[in-house]
């Protein structure tokens, strides 16, 4: 499974419902509590889970602009069938380059779920400057934050997820991405553009019967650290074999850290 496939956005889809911060959902929600309709715009929409984990939380009347540069995946995303007079549209765009497009007419609120960090320093400064010049309310969910904690410990975990964490700040097509500091950084530009920030974790907490979504991290971590080069492949293989035996004796869980929150302009609060 490739990282944006469809496969594996479906894999982690209910992983990314449990986790979504529910105090960052209500903050979101409470913005549309006396309103009829709402217009978003969700960036790096993927199949499609942020309509479904944010729709019921959002008045009856929703016009969506999905927006992605994979038309497979909006394609996906598109054909989703929801309660209430929701209407969904595809926005095949690359969103590396002129962004800026997809906030023009009316909106109400921005959402990207598992995108800010694969984007980079500048993009994000230029994304939250025209956010805030439009005064937008942003939620955004699931930025990896560089925490990986398996059980039982290997004593390998710490150079592995050292290793994987070099590899999220390598290019994704957005220039160097900011990987496990995006959240942070994102959180803090908006305070300084005259946001106010909820904030939460949203970690993945993975039981030991989740055995699909472990090999899968597994497998693609062992990847990243051997494309960074961090360690010798025989102690990446090793290290693989060693808690892939864990997850088939059904002893393997973990956490992965996560950060959401929504963003408003004081004013509009
Ligand atoms: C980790 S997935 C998250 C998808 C979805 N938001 C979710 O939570 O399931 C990242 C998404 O970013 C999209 N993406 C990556 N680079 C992009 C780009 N340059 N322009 C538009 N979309 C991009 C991928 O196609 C993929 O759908």
């Amino acid at each position: 499974m490739s990282g944006f496939s469809a496969e594996w956005l479906a894999l982690r889809e209910s992983h990314d419902v449990r986790a979504r911060n529910p105090v960052v959902l209500d903050a979101m929600a409470s913005l549309f509590k006396s309103r009829d309709a709402a217009s978003v715009v969700d960036l790096a929409c993927g199949a499609g889970s942020t309509v479904r984990a944010l729709s019921s939380h959002l008045p009856a009347r929703q016009h969506w602009r999905l927006v992605d540069n994979d038309q497979r995946l909006l394609t996906l995303a598109c054909s989703g069938k929801y309660t209430g007079d929701v209407r969904l549209d595809a926005v095949p765009l690359d969103l590396s380059s002129n962004f800026e497009v997809v906030f023009d007419g009316t909106i109400d609120l921005i959402t990207a779920s598992a995108l800010l960090d694969l984007v980079s320093e500048p993009w994000l400064d230029r994304f939250a400057r025209n956010i805030a010049a439009r005064r937008l309310p942003v939620y955004a969910a699931l930025t990896y934050d560089g925490r990986i904690d398996l059980s039982p410990t290997d004593q390998l975990d710490m150079a592995i997820a050292s290793a994987v964490n070099g590899h999220q700040r390598t290019d994704k097509g957005f220039g160097p991405a900011l990987g496990p500091s995006a959240a942070a950084a994102a959180i803090s530009k908006f305070e300084a553009l005259g946001y106010s920030v909820v904030h939460g974790s949203s970690d993945w907490l993975i039981g030991a019967a989740d055995h699909e979504i472990q090999l899968e991290l597994l497998d693609g971590w062992a990847n990243a650290a051997r494309e960074v080069e961090a360690l010798p492949h025989r102690d990446i293989d090793n290290w693989l074999t060693r808690r892939k035996n864990e997850v088939g004796a059904g002893v393997s869980t973990m956490r992965v850290g996560h950060v959401d929150f929504f963003a408003t302009p004081i004013a509009i609060r």
